[in-house]
């Protein structure tokens, strides 16, 4: 398959080298001259571990290049795209400027044979206005949104080996039959090993997503909620943590209490989410969410208290050093990082 990645960021670049290593011819493309012409050169602009060899080895196979020429598109029959969803400035919701801008950008050189993919993080109901967006401008690819689940610190590993796959397709039932095959074209080899596979609407695929991640919050805003009643009463967080995550319908993962989480997808893509329910008129189904990320900022406020307590009640002349900037180990993202 011949398939245009639009966005080369931590998702996309890694989508796009890892898509070459199994086989299939890409392009990557970005509005960034100088990540371009970096990931041209076989150079990570980012440290993802096993990132830079399987980007290499994209290169020598000559099934991956990268171009900030969206008429380079034209050639290729899916196109993914895998731009940023920040949140906006000065509201909860999500920024989704660089979609409609490279949906915008990719209009004039879509074909009826090519198929749009959605691989960034929307909120519900994106699809269906980006569908619109391509029917407005006389453009009948079929779209279909396919989420992401990669974990930075993983994300080779999880791109070529994902726990499951998600496929959300559209009402018209050839459009779907369309985008299905081309995404089992694109996941044959995942499929063949019997990777799970999600199949649902737009809205579906889309809540996938968003509903997971604010599950993991939720994890970690629960034990540290446990950790602000620990503090006051002696107990042993990771002691409780270690016995709750032994009923295999809690689990261990996401139960260390700690700084909170961080990055740039969990504390975005739940005020995304509360942002997106109130536009719904479901508010109150998400109140909890408001809870979670308060939670979370009350831990940063309070590892600044301890510290503060620890230097005798001031930060005025001390020098400190924050060891580890990023929000994880193994990854260099310092988004909505705590430290
Ligand atoms: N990073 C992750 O761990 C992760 C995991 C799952 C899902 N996601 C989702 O994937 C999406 C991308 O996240 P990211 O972390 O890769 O973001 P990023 O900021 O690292 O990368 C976004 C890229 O898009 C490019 N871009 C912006 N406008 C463009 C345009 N009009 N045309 C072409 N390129 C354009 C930017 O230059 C940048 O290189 C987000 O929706 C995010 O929520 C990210």
């Amino acid at each position: 398959m011949r398939i245009s990645i639009i966005g080369c960021g931590y998702l996309g670049a890694v989508y796009a080298a890892s898509m070459a290593s199994i086989g299939h011819d890409v392009l990557g493309l970005d509005v960034d001259q100088t990540k371009i012409d970096e990931l041209g050169r076989g150079i990570a602009p980012f440290h993802e571990p096993g990132f830079g060899k399987v980007l290499a080895d994209a290169l020598d196979s000559g099934r991956l290049r990268f171009s900030t020429d969206y008429a380079d598109a034209a050639d290729y029959e899916a196109h993914v795209i895998c731009v940023g969803t920040p949140q906006q400035i000065d509201s909860a919701g999500a920024d989704l400027t660089y979609v409609h801008a490279a949906v915008d950008s990719l209009i004039p050189h879509l074909s009826d044979h090519h198929v749009v993919l959605g691989r960034s993080t929307v909120p519900v109901g994106t699809a269906s206005s980006l569908l619109e967006r391509l029917r407005a401008a006389g453009v009948r690819s079929p779209l279909a949104w396919n989420p992401e689940f990669l974990r930075e610190g993983f994300a080779v590993k999880d791109t070529l080996h994902p726990d499951r796959i998600v496929y959300g397709l559209p009402e018209d039932p050839a459009e779907a039959q369309r985008a299905r095959e081309v995404l089992d074209e694109i996941y044959a080899p995942m499929l063949e090993v019997e990777t799970p596979l999600v199949v649902g609407n737009y809205a579906t695929a889309e809540l996938v997503k968003v509903s997971a991640n604010s599950f993991l919050a939720t994890k970690i805003s629960f034990i540290n909620a446990v950790a602000e009643v620990c503090e006051a009463t002696g107990a042993d967080v990771s002691v409780i943590a270690e016995a709750i995550g032994l009923d295999d319908r809690i689990g261990p993962k996401f139960l260390r209490a700690g700084i909170g989480f961080g990055g740039g997808c969990l504390p975005k893509d739940i005020r995304a989410f509360m942002a997106r329910a109130g536009e719904l008129g479901v508010t109150e189904a998400l109140g909890f969410l408001r809870e979670v990320d308060h939670v979370n900022n009350r831990r940063r406020d309070h590892v600044v208290n301890m510290t503060r307590k620890a230097l005798g009640g001031s930060f005025t002349g001390k020098r400190i050093a924050v060891l580890g900037a990023a929000f994880k180990p193994d990854s260099d993202d310092t988004r909505q990082s705590p430290a």
